[in-house]
Parts: structure tokens; C-alpha cells; sequence
């Protein structure tokens, strides 16, 4: 019986977990939940799995959790706040934690996972983003198994050897293809891009995600930092990854051997198979997902990325280059941007134009702490809020 936390258990990789869990109750068991402020839906979970400790984002949240799971007879221990976060993450009663609260939130919980030698699942690529080789060495130093769960990585993952050390050039490795569909705003005519709403920005064509990410998507910053993300799962340079946009999301990625080989994985586009696949590793489960019915394909496309529509996928590329502290700045002035673009206190192209002004206007450092990073994001954050207020003038 494997033992579950589940850190973001309300979001959109959440309740898909807890999907794939419920088809094999005699394989897991849940340990632990938590949400931010979304109580209601915490408390169902929790009446449903019956986790031992759940944990939310405040005080008050606990106290309403608490009410709803008295009232419904469920005797779950509930904590709030980021301490509580890292002890359900590393508590010796848990063998695997899936990494899904979004954004630099989930850095500290994720990392004590990391630090605790569990098994991670990890979907919360903000967090690896940030702390890049800190984060690389504290799951090698503990023993810690990392397992991408975004659709991209994972597919990856599987068309890796499974003896691959994070050394390209030593499997044969020539590149690593990241698919991307493009998002939303593909083909839409560039000068009409000012004028989205969030609510188009969040209309994936393919994908059913949280606010967040969909607006990553729709910028393509979100295949910017998973770019940045498979540099640190699978020690390639920049130069060896590409991004190829593939708008049907039935190739999840590829990877390109020296011998001419190119190894793809492909299936219906569902969170659920790659959580199942992490979740399961090295076995195989069902996960829900369909079949994928091939002769239902019309058609397979791919073309290069337009770094011109897509300038956020370059600021990634330049971040990644730069090293350092870079990738925590470009994620912190992107996560301020866009919550102020879903606030409709921005535009959607200006989303691009604040992370590159505060990309110019702080200088990197050494990423040789967490308290360095942390001091970059915070940095970043407070210029990138400042950016945003002088334009709203
Ligand atoms: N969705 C996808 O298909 C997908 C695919 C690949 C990777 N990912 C990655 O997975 C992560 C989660 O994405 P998602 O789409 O599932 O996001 P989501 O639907 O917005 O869910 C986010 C989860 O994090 C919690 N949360 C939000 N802010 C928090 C905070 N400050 N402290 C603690 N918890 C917080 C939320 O709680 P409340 O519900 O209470 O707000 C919720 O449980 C992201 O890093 C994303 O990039 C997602």
C-alpha cells in the first residue's frame, strides 16, 4: 500500500490524482490533502478518503474545515499554514508526494519532499524552475525519486532509457523535442492579441487546467518554463532542447537520438495518464484515460515556435541562458503579471512587456541558497507590482 500526500489536492492535477487513486483503493491510500482556500471542496475529499491531516491556508480556513468535518462525522487532523505544508510533505508515514499547489507557493513544501527522500511526483515546475540545481541536488542527496508529471516531461521520461543519468551525450541523445499546441491564441492576428479576455486566455483548445497555467499556455511562458524544467530533469543545454508546436496535443514529446531515431509518446490528452504512470512506476494502471484511436487522427501537424508572438518563450530561452537566479526572476515577474492580467488590471500583451522590464531592471545572482532565490523572487515580485502600478497611472 502506498502512502499518498496530495499538496494542491482542490486544483485541476489534484482531483485528478485523487481520480486515478479511487480506481485502485487496494494499491494507495491517502495521508494527507490540502487546499488554500477552497474549503468546500477540501471537505468533500476528505469525507470521501478520509486522510489522516489535512491542511489549508489560514486560521480561518481550518476553522470552517473544521466545521464541515465535524458536521460530517470525519476525524481528520487539520493544520494551517507553509510549516504544516512541509510536514505532510516529509512526514515518515508518506511515501509519495504529489507536488500540484501552483507557483512559488509550492517551493518549500515541494522541497521538503525532496528533502525527505520521498518520492515525488512532480507537477509544480515553478518550483524546480526556481531552485534549479539546489533543488536537483537535495532529491540526490536524500535519495529522493523525482517523476514529472507534466504530460511533457513524463513523455519524455519514457522515452528515456530507463538507465538515462541525466547525461545527454552519454545515451545518445541529440535532442529533446517539447510539443507544445500553441494555446489558444495561435493563429489570432497579433495586433488583437491587447484586446483578449482572461476568459479567452483560458479557453485551452486541448487542455482543461487551472487559471494559471492556461494563461502560461496561452503566452506560451508555460512551455518557456518547461523548457527551463527539462533542463533540470534531464541535464540538457538549451541548445538541445527545441519546442516544436504540434496543435492536435496527441505527441506529449519526443526525443531524438544521434542514430537518426526519434522516440515519441503519444495519447489522448488527460492528466490522468501521466499521474497514473508516475504513480505507478514502474508497473502500468489504469488510469481512465480512453484508448487513443488512431485512425481518428485527420491529421498530425508540427511547426517552429514565432518567438515574435510568442515573446514569453524567448524571455524563458534568455533566462535559462543567463543561470542563476534569472529563472526565479522571469517566474516571479510572470506569476505578478499574470494575476494582474486575470485581475484586469493589465493587458495580455503587457504580461510579456513586465517580465521583460524587470528582467532588465534587476540583475541576477548566484542561485546558491534558498534564501537567495527566495530574496530574488521577492525582489522581483516587488518590481514587477511597481511596473504594473505605473502603467495602471
Ligand atoms: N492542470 C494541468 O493540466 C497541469 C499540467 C501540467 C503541470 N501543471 C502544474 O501543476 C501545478 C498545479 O496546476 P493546476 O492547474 O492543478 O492549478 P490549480 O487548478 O489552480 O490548483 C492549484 C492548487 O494549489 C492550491 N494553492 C493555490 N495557491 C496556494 C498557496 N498560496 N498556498 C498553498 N496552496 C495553494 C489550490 O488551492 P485552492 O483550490 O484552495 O485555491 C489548489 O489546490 C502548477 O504548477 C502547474 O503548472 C498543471
Amino acid at each position: 500500500m502506498q502512502r499518498i500526500t496530495i499538496l494542491g489536492a482542490t486544483g485541476s492535477i489534484g482531483v485528478s490524482t485523487l481520480d486515478v487513486l479511487a480506481r485502485h483503493p487496494e494499491r494507495y491510500s491517502v495521508y494527507a490533502l490540502s487546499a488554500h482556500s477552497r474549503v468546500e471542496e477540501l471537505a468533500a475529499q476528505c469525507v470521501q478518503f478520509r486522510p489522516a491531516r489535512a491542511v489549508v491556508g489560514s486560521a480561518a480556513a481550518a476553522d470552517r474545515l473544521g466545521a464541515l468535518l465535524r458536521a460530517a462525522g470525519v476525524a481528520t487532523q487539520i493544520e494551517f499554514g507553509e510549516a504544516a505544508l512541509c510536514a505532510i510533505a516529509s512526514a515518515p508515514e508518506v511515501d509519495s508526494v504529489m507536488a500540484a499547489i501552483v507557483g512559488a507557493a509550492g517551493l518549500a513544501p515541494t522541497l521538503a519532499a525532496a528533502r525527505a527522500g520521498k518520492k515525488v511526483l512532480l507537477a509544480n515546475k515553478e518550483a524546480l524552475v526556481m531552485s534549479g540545481q539546489l533543488f536537483i541536488d537535495a532529491a540526490a542527496d536524500a535519495g529522493a525519486v523525482l517523476l514529472p508529471i507534466d504530460s511533457e516531461h513524463n513523455a519524455v521520461f519514457q522515452c528515456l532509457p530507463s538507465s538515462y543519468g541525466r547525461q545527454p551525450g552519454a545515451s545518445g541523445v541529440a535532442k529533446i523535442l517539447l510539443t507544445a499546441s500553441g494555446g489558444p491564441f495561435l493563429t489570432r492576428a497579433v495586433d488583437t492579441l491587447d484586446a483578449v479576455t482572461p476568459e479567452q486566455a483560458c479557453k485551452h483548445p486541448n487542455w482543461s487546467m487551472g487559471r494559471k497555467i492556461s494563461v502560461d499556455s496561452a503566452t506560451m511562458m508555460n512551455k518557456g518554463l518547461e523548457v527551463i524544467e527539462a533542463h533540470w530533469l534531464f541535464g540538457a543545454p538549451a541548445d538541445q532542447i527545441d519546442v516544436v508546436i504540434h496543435p492536435q496535443s496527441v505527441i506529449h514529446s519526443m526525443v531524438s537520438y544521434v542514430d537518426g531515431s526519434v522516440l515519441a509518446q503519444l495519447g489522448n490528452p488527460d492528466m490522468r495518464t501521466p499521474i497514473a504512470h508516475a504513480l505507478a512506476y514502474p508497473e502500468r494502471i489504469d488510469s481512465g484515460v480512453a484508448q487513443l484511436d488512431l485512425t481518428q487522427i485527420a491529421t498530425l501537424q508540427f511547426e517552429r515556435p514565432d518567438f515574435a508572438r510568442f515573446p514569453c518563450l524567448a524571455l524563458a530561452f534568455d533566462a535559462l541562458r543567463a543561470g542563476g537566479t534569472a529563472p526565479a526572476l522571469l517566474n516571479a515577474a510572470n506569476e505578478v503579471a499574470v494575476q494582474a492580467f486575470l485581475d484586469l488590471k493589465i493587458g495580455f500583451r503587457q504580461i510579456d512587456r513586465v517580465i521583460a522590464r524587470v528582467m532588465e531592471a534587476l540583475p541576477h545572482g548566484a542561485a546558491d541558497s534558498i534564501e537567495a532565490v527566495m530574496s530574488q523572487d521577492a525582489l522581483a515580485r516587488g518590481a514587477a507590482e511597481n511596473f504594473i502600478a505605473g502603467l495602471a497611472k
